[in-house]
């Protein structure tokens, strides 16, 4: 079995809609996959049972990591017990960040399994078992520009972004999904981001229009501590992105660059007070 690519997603913009009866939240978000990824790889082996090996030191091992939890997912779905299987994983996207890592790991494993085990199983089969792990991990599946409505799971695929650079940078903090989850009102917000219009400026390949509509309604939610997130934001402006705006639940924080050069300078500035910060391309869509 060769090894998988698992990048990771920015939310170009996210609006919840409302609290659903089973808990969760419906979302309307747009995604771009980005050129930040971790490595996974898998290796059948004699000893019986999923594990895994991992350069992150602090992330479980067991089935609390999604990678695992892929693996022993994808077997129940296709109704045969798993080989003995050693992962690895090489981690370089931050966790706790709003970038989507774990999930994009477990539908790195996904598509690594189905390539060895099972090549007829069909992307929405793929993306079915991905939401039995987490929300993200649908989108994850094949990445690339997609709109995911729902918990995540319903997807709809959009155009490439026109030729563009990220600047992605992490504060020191992280921010717990389910805790900021806890804290929206969703009739309190604010602000909501112009899903349509940004979906017309990606049909048009208008980079501007797009910059223009970044918006994600958990910035309206975060902790006042969270300073650091709005001083990026700020940065990132002055240092020639066209728009910023946090991803997921935060906390990192993206920039938006026309310019390749400008998005190569931003980010070495912010890496002398962020070391978590990375210079992307955005990343088409698996095949
Ligand atoms: O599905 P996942 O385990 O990634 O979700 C983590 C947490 O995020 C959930 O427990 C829930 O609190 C919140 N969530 C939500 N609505 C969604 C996705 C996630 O409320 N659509």
């Amino acid at each position: 079995m060769n090894g998988e690519y698992a990048w990771a997603k920015l939310n170009l913009t996210l609006d919840i809609l409302g609290k659903r009866p089973d808990g969760y939240h419906d979302l309307k978000m747009v995604m771009a996959s980005v050129s930040l990824r971790d490595d996974v790889a898998a290796e059948e082996v004699s000893q019986p049972g999923v594990s895994l090996r991992t350069n992150a030191a602090f992330l479980p091992t067991d089935g609390g990591n999604l990678a695992v939890k892929a693996a022993l997912r994808f077997f129940e779905a296709l109704g045969t017990p798993p080989p003995g299987l050693a992962l690895s994983l090489e981690k370089r996207i931050p966790v706790c960040a709003g970038m989507g890592g774990g999930s994009s790991d477990a539908a790195a494993v996904l598509r690594l399994l189905r390539r060895r085990y099972a090549p007829s199983m069909t992307w929405e089969a793929l993306e079915e078992t991905g939401a039995g792990i987490g929300s993200d991990v649908p989108y994850c599946v094949r990445g690339g520009v997609a709109l995911a409505e729902g918990r995540g799971e319903r997807l709809t695929r959009l155009p490439s972004l026109p030729p563009c650079w990220f600047v992605v940078c992490k504060p020191s903090f992280s921010l717990s999904t389910p805790a900021l989850f806890a804290q929206v009102q969703v009739g309190r917000l604010k602000c909501r981001p112009d899903t349509a219009g940004i979906l017309s400026a990606l049909e048009a390949g208008d980079l501007e229009g797009i910059a223009h509509r970044l918006y994600n309604v958990f910035e309206d939610v975060v902790p006042r501590r969270c300073g650091q997130i709005f001083e990026i934001k700020g940065q990132m402006l002055e240092l020639g992105a066209m728009a910023s705006a946090m991803t997921g639940t935060g906390p990192t924080v993206f920039g938006l660059y026309r310019d390749r050069d400008a998005a190569r300078a931003a980010a070495e500035v912010l890496a002398k007070r962020y070391p978590a910060t990375f210079f992307c391309e955005p990343v088409p869509e698996c095949k």
